[in-house]
């Protein structure tokens, strides 16, 4: 449903990433893992048209939305949880649900946040509070209630895991494994190689903006590269 061809991504005159193809299939959930400065939020961002893509092109749903900009597609269905959340701190959870859900569209804006709150209860208990004074865990789910009050078809979530303690991301991540086995199209970045291996199917490693590997969870568990994040990863567990 995504496909990312042969894409150039960068900062004015600095390239991050160079000729990166990457794909996720209708109802699939795949991840994107590799070191610090990898290029991964990078090519994010020209995913979601932050960035644009200096070469390359990317297909949306059997369009080319390689010029299109972030709000059409967003509106078209692709919505992005940023690394850090950036929650807007002095608006209650409410309104922080209420602003993403119209800024896609302006219609079943209540139907929407509704959907939000069953997903995440806590989030229903703390709507009347500013999400710059909810925990962590909160924040990062009010960042992904807020992108899937747009409905969209695709979820983007850069750093899920990112500052959060284990038993908090594996509850989130849990939810975004149940949300992707009903169908939404996810695309993670995650440090944690084993959260990232138990929410997708299958995967790519970036490391100096380039692909160096890519395969179902089955295949990448096989290789030495991913043996060692998997086992960073279970350090970080403790
Ligand atoms: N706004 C920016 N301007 C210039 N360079 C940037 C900017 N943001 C990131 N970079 C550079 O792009 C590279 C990749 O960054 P990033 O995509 O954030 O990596 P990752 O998400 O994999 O940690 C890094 O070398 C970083 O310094
Ligand atoms: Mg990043």
């Amino acid at each position: 449903m995504l496909e990312l061809r042969n894409a150039r991504i960068g900062y004015g005159p600095v390239t991050v990433v160079e000729d990166l193809s990457l794909q996720v299939g209708d109802g699939e959930a795949v991840f994107l893992i590799g070191p610090n400065g990898a290029g991964k939020s990078t090519t994010l961002r020209g995913i979601s048209g932050l960035n644009r893509l200096e070469s390359g092109s990317l297909i949306w749903d059997g369009d080319d939305v390689t010029r299109l900009p972030a709000n059409r597609r967003a509106a078209r269905g692709i919505a992005v949880v940023p690394e850090g959340r950036h929650v807007f701190p002095q608006l209650s959870v409410q309104e922080n649900l209420e602003v993403a859900a119209r800024a896609v569209d302006r219609t079943d804006v209540a139907s929407r946040t509704d959907e939000v709150y069953d997903l995440f209860p806590r989030l229903r208990e703390r709507r009347q509070s500013f999400a710059g004074l909810l925990s962590g865990g909160e924040q990062q789910m009010l960042a992904i209630g807020r992108a899937l009050a747009q409905r969209p078809r695709l979820l983007i979530i850069d750093e899920l895991s990112l500052g959060l303690a284990p038993v908090i991301y594996q509850q989130v991540g849990e939810t975004v494994r149940q949300l992707a086995a009903t169908g939404l199209s996810v695309l993670l970045v995650e440090q944690n190689a084993r959260l990232a291996m138990r929410i997708c199917s299958r995967g790519y490693l970036l490391a100096h903006g380039e692909v160096v590997l890519s395969g179902t969870v089955e295949e990448l568990e096989q290789t030495d590269q991913m043996r060692d994040l998997y086992l960073g990863g279970l350090g970080k567990v403790g």
